[in-house]
C-alpha cells in the first residue's frame, strides 16, 4: 500500500509491526485531540462572542465535568502506558538461546564480530527467523546503533555493554545508520544488515576461516595468564570462572549480582569493583592490555564455560551453529 509513498520504512523485523501499531494509536489519539481542542475553540469563539445588550454570565467550575476530564484522560494514558512497557519489554528482553553478534562502535565504523568467529565490517548478515542478539561496545565515543526496518536502536557507549535483539522476518538488505552524532563523518558511518534464507546464510558463515569467537578468547587467556589464579582446585586465588556467567554471584559485600556481560567486562578492567565473597581484591586491572575485540573474545570464553542448563538448551532452529556453539568443550580452566 505505501509502497509508492514511502512514510514507514520497510517491516522486517517480529517488533515492528508492535511498534508501528503502538505508533499508529498515539497519532490518532493525539488527532482526535487535537481536532476536539481546535473544535471547541472555533464552536466557544462563535457561540460566546461579544454582543451589543448582552452581558456575560459568569460560569462557576462544575466537579462532574472536571472529574469527567480528568478521569477518562487517566485510562487513555494509562493504556499508553501498559503498551509502549509490554513492546518496551519485548524490545528489551533477548531470549535466551539467541545467536550472539559482538559489535564494536568506532569513529567512523561498525565493527561486528559473529560468535561463530566470522568478522564483518559496516555489514552484519544474519539468518531470516532466527534471534539474534546484539552485544554492543564502543571504543571511543558516544555511537547508537538503528536498524529502522526493525524499528531498533540503541545507543552504544563506551565502558560497558548495551544489548539488542530482533528476529528478522524477511531476506533483504536494510539500512544501518549511526543515530548519536559522533563527529565530522557522523553522516558517513553507516552499513547495511542483510537477512538471508537459512541456507545461504550458512553457505556464507561456511567461508568462515577463523574459528569460534570464545576459541579466540580462549588464547588471549592463556596469553595473560588467567588461569594461573582462576582454578577450579581450591583453594586457589582467584575464583573459578566454570558455571559462573548466568549465575548469581555473592559479593564481600553482601550483594548478590548476576553476572551477565558487564559483569565479566568490569570484573576484568576494574577488578576491586566487585570482589567475590571469600576472595582477596588482588587481581590487577587489565584496562589498557586488552582491546575490546580481546575482551568481547574473553566474555565469549567465560560464557563458553556455562553451558546452557538442560531445558533452556539452545534448540529447534539452531542447526547452522550447532557445531560452533558449543566450543570450549573440555577447556576446563586448569
Ligand atoms: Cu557513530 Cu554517529
Amino acid at each position: 500500500m505505501f509502497d509508492n509513498f514511502p512514510l514507514w520504512p520497510d517491516r522486517a523485523s517480529t517488533i515492528a509491526g508492535n511498534v508501528d501499531a503502538l505508533f499508529i494509536f498515539l497519532i490518532i489519539v493525539s488527532g482526535m485531540m487535537s481536532l476536539l481542542v481546535f473544535s471547541c475553540i472555533i464552536y466557544f469563539a462563535a457561540r460566546y462572542r461579544a454582543r451589543k445588550g448582552v452581558l456575560a454570565e459568569h460560569i462557576e467550575g462544575s466537579t462532574p465535568l472536571e472529574l469527567t476530564w480528568s478521569i477518562i484522560p487517566m485510562f487513555v494514558f494509562a493504556a499508553i502506558f501498559l503498551w509502549g512497557a509490554v513492546v518496551y519489554f519485548q524490545e528489551r528482553t533477548p531470549p535466551r538461546d539467541a545467536t550472539e553478534v559482538y559489535v564494536v562502535a568506532k569513529q567512523w565504523m561498525w565493527k561486528l564480530e559473529h560468535a561463530e568467529g566470522q568478522r564483518e565490517i559496516n555489514e552484519l548478515h544474519v539468518p531470516v527467523g532466527r534471534d539474534v542478539k546484539l552485544i554492543m561496545t564502543s571504543q571511543d565515543v558516544i555511537h547508537s546503533f538503528f536498524i529502522p526496518a526493525f524499528r531498533l536502536k540503541q545507543d552504544v557507549l563506551p565502558g560497558r555493554y548495551t544489548t539488542l535483539w530482533f528476529r528478522a522476518t524477511r531476506p533483504g538488505t536494510y539500512h544501518l545508520f549511526c543515530a548519536e552524532y559522533c563527529g565530522t563523518q557522523h553522516s558517513g558511518m553507516v552499513g547495511s544488515i542483510v537477512v538471508q534464507e537459512p541456507a545461504q546464510y550458512e553457505a556464507w558463515m561456511n567461508t568462515n576461516q577463523n574459528g569460534p569467537l570464545s576459541g579466540t578468547g580462549q588464547q588471549v587467556y592463556a596469553q595473560l595468564g588467567c588461569a594461573s589464579c582462576h582454578r577450579s582446585d581450591a583453594p586457589s586465588r582467584g575464583p573459578t570462572l566454570a558455571g559462573v556467567f548466568g549465575s548469581s554471584v555473592r559479593l564481600e559485600d553482601g550483594r548478590t549480582v548476576t553476572a551477565d556481560e558487564n559483569y565479566i567486562r568490569e570484573s576484568i578492567l576494574d577488578p576491586g569493583a566487585k570482589i567475590v565473597n571469600g576472595y582477596k581484591p588482588i587481581m590487577p586491572t587489565f584496562q589498557g592490555l586488552v582491546s575490546e575485540e580481546q575482551l568481547n573474545a574473553l566474555v565469549a570464553y567465560v560464557k563458553s564455560l556455562s553451558p546452557a542448563k538442560p531445558g533452556e538448551a539452545p534448540a529447534k532452529t539452531a542447526s547452522v551453529t550447532e557445531q560452533s556453539n558449543t566450543p570450549a568443550q573440555g577447556s576446563q580452566v586448569e
